[in-house]
This record gives structure tokens, sequence and C-alpha cells, in this order.
């Protein structure tokens, strides 16, 4: 079938989404080293007369990665010599990046690509309207009416009631998102601190998103008071919970590990008392 690129770790949904539709998803494996970015090089190898898209998701879900502008023309400098490739790009946090970084888009960065770019997003994230069930996307007509056929014979429509509140989320004040922006930077920079002071945690500093991906590879091989040997990260995150009560994701499930992925889009004093218990989980180990 399609070849879908999906650079690594994703958000679990895109290769559920590739096989559903038919499609092969190909992962990319993007290690910390190169701040969990697709390199243009890595990209070029993977691409093959089969590849019909790429996904990309910057600032990205599980890494807070995001992708500057210069990185990403980079990106799109490949694709654009591979005219079978369409991008699909999940804009969804776009408005959650910190410490002054400028969002970039494929379409914006790259002309030449405008007419093979779907560009997603959605008010679940920046507008905290999960439950409304509103995405949105902006690309070719053709495609935008075949989605729209798919819709019309599958959930039918998202509900008028929501799409009318997504467009007032998006047209009426955003000055409540530099506010918001504010805090989380704040609760990001207490988590990665706080994580890098737990022993055998490293954990990197993202753009973007409400994400940390820190890696737990310095635990692995590491044995818990109850005598539970820590074989990989699904391990970690299962003791961690049972111990401490703490609930991550281990980042094998996102395609990257050993690591793990913390939400910091909660209360600062929980967070506080979740770092606190990673410590002491890790301190605790022998
Ligand atoms: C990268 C990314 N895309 C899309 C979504 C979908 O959000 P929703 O289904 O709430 O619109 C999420 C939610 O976690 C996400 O992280």
């Amino acid at each position: 079938g399609d070849e879908v690129i999906i650079p690594a770790p994703y958000w679990v949904s895109y290769p559920e989404m590739v096989a559903l539709a038919g499609g092969e998803p190909v992962a990319i494996v993007c290690t910390a080293e190169h701040g969990f970015k697709l390199q243009p090089a890595d990209l070029e190898k993977a691409i093959t007369p089969k590849t019909k898209w790429i996904i990309l998701n910057s600032p990205s879900n599980p890494t807070g990665a995001a992708y500057s502008r210069a990185e990403l023309k980079a990106i799109t400098d490949v694709l654009v010599r591979h005219p079978q490739v369409w991008v699909m790009t999940d804009d969804m946090y776009e408005h959650l990046v910190y410490d002054d970084f400028v969002f970039a888009t494929p379409a914006q960065v790259e002309p030449k690509l405008y007419e093979r770019t779907l560009t997603v997003n959605g008010v679940s994230k920046a507008y905290c309207m999960t439950g409304w069930r509103i995405g949105y996307a902006g690309g070719p007509a053709e495609l935008i009416k075949a989605m729209s056929t798919i819709q019309s014979q599958s959930t039918s429509n998202p509900s008028s009631i929501s799409q009318w509140a997504a467009v007032e989320a998006l047209s009426g004040p955003q000055d409540f998102i530099p506010a918001n922006n504010k805090v989380f930077k704040e609760r990001r920079d207490l988590v990665v601190s706080m994580l890098n002071q737990a022993s055998g945690i490293h954990c990197p500093r993202p753009e973007g998103a409400f994400y940390v991906y820190p890696s737990c590879a310095g635990t692995i091989g590491k044995t818990t008071p109850s005598g539970k040997t820590l074989v990989n990260d699904e391990d970690f995150v299962t003791e961690l919970l049972e111990r401490e009560g703490v609930a991550v994701v281990h980042g094998s499930a996102f395609g990257l590990g050993p690591a793990f992925r913390i939400s910091y889009a909660t209360k600062t004093s929980d967070l506080e008392d979740a770092c606190k218990r990673i410590q002491r989980f890790c301190g605790d180990l022998r």
C-alpha cells in the first residue's frame, strides 16, 4: 500500500489512522540528540516511489519539540524534490510556544508545497475546548471535497453549536493566550528542572506544546526496593504508578524509548508533588 512517513516520537493515533485508511506507516526515529526533530538526510533516505504522505506535528505531542522556520525549510527543501509526497501538518499546538519562539508551518515556509499540503488545526488545546470536538483543515479544494464526502457518510458533521463556539474562539479576543502561556512556560521550567534533579533522568527543555519527554535510560537495569528490576520504560512507568501513584506514559508507546511523557497541563502544585515523587522513586532505585 501507500507509505506514510511519520517522524517518531509521534502522537499515538497517527500510525493507527494510516493503517485504518489502508496505508503503511513508516516511522523515522528522531532522537533527543537532534531535539527529537526530523533530519533532512533521514527524510531523503526514507522517501520511496510509494511514499504518499508525510505527517508533521510541530509543536509536538509527545515531545514538545517545534521546528524553527529554518529547520522546517530544510525539510520542505527535500519534499519539493519529491512531487508524489503530500504533506499533512498538524498545527494543533501552534499557539503554545515559549521563549519568543516563532511558529512556522510548511505551506507558509515553502509556497511550492502549497498545492499538496493539508494544514490541520483545532480548538482543543490553545482554546481549552477539547470537549467541543472541533478540528479544521485547509488544503487543495479537491482534497477537502473528498474529506467532506467521507465525513458526510460517516459522522455526518460536527455539531453546529460547536462550530459557532469555535468561530467565537478563533475570532474573539486572543489576549488570554499569552497569559496562559506564561503559566505554561513556568510549569515547563519547573518540571524540567525538577526532573533533571531525579537520579537517572535526563529531561530536555522543549520549545512548545505542554509536554516534556525525559529519558529514563539511567534507571534501566536498576531495582526497586520491592525487588522489581526495571527492564524497559514500560516497567519504569508501571512501577512509578504502583509505588508513588504518578501516572506517566512510556516513550516506547510513542515510538522512542526508554523515555516517558509528562503533560504539564495541570495544576502547578500537582506537578510539584508528582516531580517530588518521581525524584523519590528514582532515588530509591538500586
Ligand atoms: C498532535 C495532536 N493532534 C490532534 C489531537 C486531537 O485533538 P482533538 O481530538 O481534541 O481535536 C491531539 C490531542 O491530543 C494531539 O495531541
